[in-house]
């Protein structure tokens, strides 16, 4: 139960402009509006965390292949939360419930209770790991690329939220060694200390050299998050029948270059015979609450971590917050604190 008191306004944050190549602070408005009761079977959530990725890049512009809506101008963004009800005109559900919702980027959300999806409090060590990239990594590494005992792994982008999850997952599986690429030092650091056998940074020299390097027999499978040049390479240095779960394209989404249209090299592909599989984990509830049941398996073995990046700020900074991101100040899953409890 909660009797916490309502404001009567709440902020929220629009799209005031679709960026062009370089992000603003500005492209975003802030702005204030009234807290309403919830009607009929609906209910009032006060957010608690909004995960902040790089999907957000690609729904910012007008024309996306996304399998999902994208940012309206003058329209409140959305995006996966959790946060607390506070009020219910639902039998599903009841004030104090944890719930995980879309209406991110805004204080308080209202709507219809189906649209809101219960979680048990106890089931991870805190709200926010409810918003791990895990659904994703999970189905990449083990449905897609089925990592099993010896594979030689390669994860690009391996600091991203599903990258950090995707490595820690290889090694659970049983792979023999796992190599991460990263973009500077400290990242360098960062993985290592999560358990990833090999790290180097994208920035230091042809990628294909450096993995032809650390995984002198070739590696059996690739988790791509990053497109561009790192698929190229690791083509180059693919073994026979390599499997290549192919996630993301972070080169082309923050870089804004073609990294998501790299050159598939068909005369060095036809020989390896490379299973090369493109996947959208559209976060079905079957998917998220099968990942969740296993992430407090994992974490109660230390069997793994949850790395993520808190940015304070709240809703009012989460156009700054989404700026660091991009700018990449982000290790793990990026996981932005909205209201606290109580809130006077
Ligand atoms: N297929 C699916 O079902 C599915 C589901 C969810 C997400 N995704 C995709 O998976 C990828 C990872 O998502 P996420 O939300 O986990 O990402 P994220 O946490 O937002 O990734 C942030 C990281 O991207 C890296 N990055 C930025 N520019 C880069 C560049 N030019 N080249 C390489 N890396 C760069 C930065 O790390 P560095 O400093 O190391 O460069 C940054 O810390 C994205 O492409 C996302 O769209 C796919």
């Amino acid at each position: 139960m909660t009797d916490e008191t309502i404001p009567a306004t709440g902020l929220e944050v629009r799209l005031r402009a679709h960026p062009g190549d370089q992000v603003r602070a500005d492209d975003f408005e802030v702005v204030e509006i009234p807290i309403a009761e919830p009607g009929d079977n609906e209910v009032l959530v006060r957010n608690e965390w909004m995960a902040l990725g790089a999907v957000y890049r690609d729904q910012l512009d007008p024309d996306t292949d996304l399998p999902i809506p994208t940012f309206q101008v003058g329209q409140p963004l959305w995006g996966r939360t959790v946060g607390t009800v506070l009020r219910s005109n639902s039998p599903l559900l009841a004030p104090g419930d944890l719930v995980e919702h879309f209406f991110g980027w805004r204080e308080y959300a209202l709507g219809p209770a189906q649209a809101f999806f219960k979680r048990d409090r106890d089931l991870l060590p805190a709200p926010e790991y409810f918003l791990s990239q895990g659904p994703t990594a999970w189905r990449g590494v083990v449905d897609i690329a089925d990592v099993h005992d010896g594979d030689v792994v390669f994860v690009s982008g391996a600091t991203s939220g599903v990258g950090a999850l995707a490595g820690q997952l290889a090694k659970v599986r049983g792979a023999a060694l796992v190599i991460g690429s990263t973009g500077s030092p400290d990242k360098v650091d960062y993985l290592k200390s999560l358990g990833f056998d090999a790290v180097f940074d994208y920035h230091d020299g042809p990628v294909a050299q450096r993995l032809a390097a650390l995984a002198p027999d070739g590696i059996s499978v690739f988790f791509d998050n990053v497109g561009g040049e790192q698929f190229e390479a690791a083509l180059t240095v693919a073994a026979h029948g390599a499997r290549f779960a192919l996630c993301g394209a972070l080169a082309g989404q923050f870089g804004r270059g073609d990294g998501g249209r790299p050159r598939l090299d068909l005369m060095r592909a036809f020989p390896k015979e490379p299973v090369l599989r493109p996947f959208a984990t559209l976060h079905t509830p079957d998917q998220i609450e099968d990942w969740n049941r296993r992430f407090a398996e994992l974490l109660a073995q230390g069997a793994l971590v949850y790395p993520h990046t808190v940015f304070e700020g709240s809703v009012a900074g989460l156009p700054e917050s989404f700026l660091g991101l991009l700018a990449g100040r982000s290790r793990g899953t990026a996981v932005a604190r909205l209201v606290a409890p109580e809130r006077g």
